[in-house]
């Protein structure tokens, strides 16, 4: 198999990251004879500094004409300090998204059995976790209309949903259950927000032509405790954009580290791979990031952008593996951390 991957490291830890996954990817190429072709454009912060623009229209063709994308961490601390700047990195992200038409995000929470001491949360809560969280992407307040009055003293940002945005991203989390314990968990704030009305209205519709699918409906506030009292109970959770940027931050401490979680962003056409993590500008060029959430989002895009199921695995199993033998970056061990590369390296090895 021959594929062409655009890779977009961004800001932060995110080439540190982006490179271990390319590694594993390469090395994976290797051992199954697929020829992997890498394309690099910019993005966010590093696209700012050299172009102006937080995603240029190179970038944008080099994503339409690639197999998949492989994206790393956005956004920079001189950013973060000046509210009043025009050009943000985040901008770049978000308008990818936007333009591409990624609107299901995928979020898988697995609770690697040697990282069950890792996590704050007692073992017999997280071990065994397994869920994923679907997150709308380009939709509700991350889009709708926002701005000042004319004195610039009060500020808006609406949240907006349209029944056919809510149904193409129910329609894939359906499918998604189906391949797995046909349980969904709807997260919303019905008892007071419109747009979540109309999501539980609109998935109920849905709901009536697959009778094996059980639906829940969770109010959001009820799901960030439930998440960590009892993490077991989900299956499958579909929720709107902004509920599922701050509720998937909050499973990743079942996991131990953010650094754990990969993501795919999936739309019409090329799929988005990505950790789920930030730039954790601090520790930028320290080599000190955790790469598997990188790693593992390379093993998705075998999975799901390429059919390659036993390739994807392997990559998988090598980081449990890793894991298994008390090797991590410092997120994840006290004692004797590695460093990104050398945690990569390790984990390639066993691939
Ligand atoms: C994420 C990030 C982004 C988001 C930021 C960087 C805009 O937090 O992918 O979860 O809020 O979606
Ligand atoms: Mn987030």
């Amino acid at each position: 198999m021959k594929k062409t991957i655009a890779v977009l490291p961004g800001d932060g830890v995110g080439p540190e990251v982006v490179n271990e996954a390319i590694k594993a990817i390469r090395t994976v190429g290797e051992k199954f004879n697929h020829k992997f072709e890498f394309v690099h454009g910019l993005i966010g912060a590093a696209a700012i500094d050299k172009t102006g623009n937080p995603y240029p229209k190179e970038t944008e063709k080099l994503c339409r004409s690639s197999d998949a994308i492989l994206f790393g961490a956005i956004g920079d601390l001189k950013y973060d300090s000046d509210p009043t700047l025009k050009v943000r990195p985040e901008q770049g992200l978000l308008k990818m998204r936007k333009n591409l038409g990624l609107y299901a995000n995928v979020r898988p929470i697995n609770v690697f059995e040697s990282l069950t001491d890792k996590s704050p949360l007692k073992k017999e809560i997280v071990e065994g976790v397994d869920f994923v969280v679907v997150r709308e992407l380009i939709g509700g307040i991350y889009f709708g209309k926002r701005g000042r009055n004319k004195k610039g003293d009060q500020a808006f940002d609406t949240s907006a949903y349209s029944r056919k945005e809510i149904i193409r991203v129910a329609e894939f989390a359906f499918k998604l259950a189906t391949r797995r314990n046909k349980k969904i968990t709807v997260i919303d704030k019905a008892n007071v927000l419109e747009t979540s009305r109309l999501w539980r209205e609109t998935v109920n519709e849905l709901k009536i032509k697959d009778e094996k699918l059980k639906i829940d409906y969770m109010y959001v506030d009820n799901a960030a405790m439930q998440i960590i009292k009892n993490p077991k109970q989900f299956d499958v959770i579909l929720t709107e954009n902004m509920f599922g940027d701050i509720l998937t931050d909050e499973a990743s401490v079942l996991t131990g580290s953010i650094g754990m979680l990969p993501s795919a962003s999936i739309g019409e056409k090329v799929i988005l791979y990505e950790p789920i993590h930030g730039s954790y500008p601090k520790a930028a060029g320290k080599n000190t990031a955790n790469p598997i959430g990188a790693i593992l989002s390379a093993a998705m895009m075998l999975d799901y952008s390429f059919g390659l199921k036993e390739e994807s695995r392997t990559i998988y199993e090598s980081v449990k593996k890793t894991l298994k033998r008390g090797l991590g970056t410092k997120d994840i061990i006290d004692k004797n951390p590695l460093s990104t590369s050398e945690l990569g390296n390790v984990i390639i090895s066993f691939i």
